[in-house]
């Protein structure tokens, strides 16, 4: 996962949990509103220097709105926003040290690439042979050096989303906020830019902030994501703890598909709970501090359930039987909706063997087992 892989020699990947590292954005207390909306809530966020960080969230939660205080383009009705060490209360966007990559790349249309990229170097009166350099290095980042006399009606989709990035870029800013940077591409061409994008942003060192709606693209990204909803962050951490270790039912359901079991605490102690669900007592080999008789959910994903018919042995600890009611073939892999008593329970399953073997395929009115393991369960209080 991106969370454990990302960062060279002698720096951190996890800046966050380093001792005595100054966050390099700092958001305290922002709230937004327009007239009675508030768009952003009293939100505190520390954002740490060559993160990709992710603000992820449905339409409307307030995402631009806060990538657009961190530019500078709307104020804080309160609370403090600071870059790099300075406050930005008294900065215009112009003197921020931040760029910003609008979804409409906002390319001038009668300008070639080269000269697109160029334009705000020229604006800011950089000498001409800097911005030859500067704007031919970006062009191989990017990798777009043999389109550089093109317009961009003579690009894919793809590639103007590099010019545009190319753009942001050659200015050197400390801190790139992209909104919704990938959102004009197709899935394809949007999951192969999501990794040019992490190889770019390890190759400049730049922290990026990137706002986006699609949870698998923020998975795929991020060091790390605040997850936001109505103005507010419902949980901040990397992908893996976002989707192992939800805090709430909303996180648990926004981020990937899950199971949600509601129930009571039939037992507690140090090292597990027990609950008693609408498919049967569920044991969590993890202690929480919860009473017994408290009224709880179980979150349990989909691809942690293991499937078996009955009879052919199912694995683990826990087994659950079910009638299979529902299949769906995705080629590498099957998902089944399994009733149980008045639950339908989803479980997916990767399709090792070709359907010729048929007896040992799962079929639609199949009596099935399901089993888990204890530390896959999720306990939520909330
Ligand atoms: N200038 C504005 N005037 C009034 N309402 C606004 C303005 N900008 C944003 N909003 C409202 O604030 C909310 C959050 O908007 P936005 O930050 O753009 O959401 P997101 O980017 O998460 O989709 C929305 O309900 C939007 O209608
Ligand atoms: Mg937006």
């Amino acid at each position: 996962m991106a969370d454990q892989e990302r960062g060279s020699e002698g720096v951190s990947a996890t800046p966050w949990l380093e001792p005595g590292v100054e966050p390099f954005v700092r958001i305290r207390g922002v709230t937004k509103t327009f007239g009675d909306f508030v768009a952003v809530d009293n939100v505190d966020l520390d954002i740490y220097k060559g993160e990709l960080f992710c603000l992820l969230g449905g339409s409307g939660c307030g995402k631009s709105t806060l990538l657009r205080m961190l530019a500078g383009f709307e104020t804080p009705t309160s609370g403090s926003i600071s870059i790099d060490g300075a406050d930005m209360s008294a900065v215009p966007a112009y003197e921020r040290p931040t760029n910003m990559m609008f979804q409409s790349y906002a390319l001038f249309p009668h300008m070639t690439v080269e000269k697109n990229i160029a334009y705000g170097l020229k604006q800011g009166r950089v000498p001409k042979a800097e911005i030859a350099e500067r704007v031919d290095e970006v062009l191989g980042l990017v990798e777009l050096r043999e389109f550089r006399k093109r317009k961009p009606q003579q690009l894919s989709g793809g590639q103007k989303q590099r010019v545009a990035l190319a753009r942001a870029l050659v200015k050197r800013p400390k801190l790139l906020l992209l909104d919704e940077p990938l959102g004009a591409l197709d899935k394809r061409l949007r999951e192969q830019t999501q990794f040019e994008l992490m190889n770019i942003q390890e190759q400049v060192g730049i922290t990026f902030i990137v706002v986006t709606h699609d949870q698998e693209e923020a998975m795929t990204l991020s060091t790390r994501i605040a997850v936001m909803d109505a103005g507010v962050f419902r949980q901040i951490g990397t992908p893996t703890e976002i989707y192992e270790f939800p805090e709430s039912r909303f996180v648990a359901d926004f981020i990937g598909s899950t199971n949600m079991l509601e129930g009571r605490v039939t037992e507690t102690g140090s090292d597990h709970v027990d609950v008693d669900t609408e498919v049967g007592p569920i044991h969590i080999d993890q202690g929480m501090p919860v009473g017994d008789g408290a009224r709880v959910w179980i979150a349990l994903r989909p691809e942690k359930i293991r499937l078996a018919k009955t009879g052919d042995g199912a694995l683990g600890s826990v087994q659950v039987k079910g009638i299979v009611e529902e299949m769906g073939y995705f080629g590498d892999m099957s998902v089944y909706k399994v009733r149980v008593g008045g639950s339908l329970i989803e479980v997916c399953a990767p399709n090792r063997v070709r359907p010729k073997d048929r007896q040992h395929a799962i079929q639609w009115e199949d009596e099935v087992v399901l089993s888990w393991d204890d530390s896959s369960p999720v306990l939520l209080v909330r």
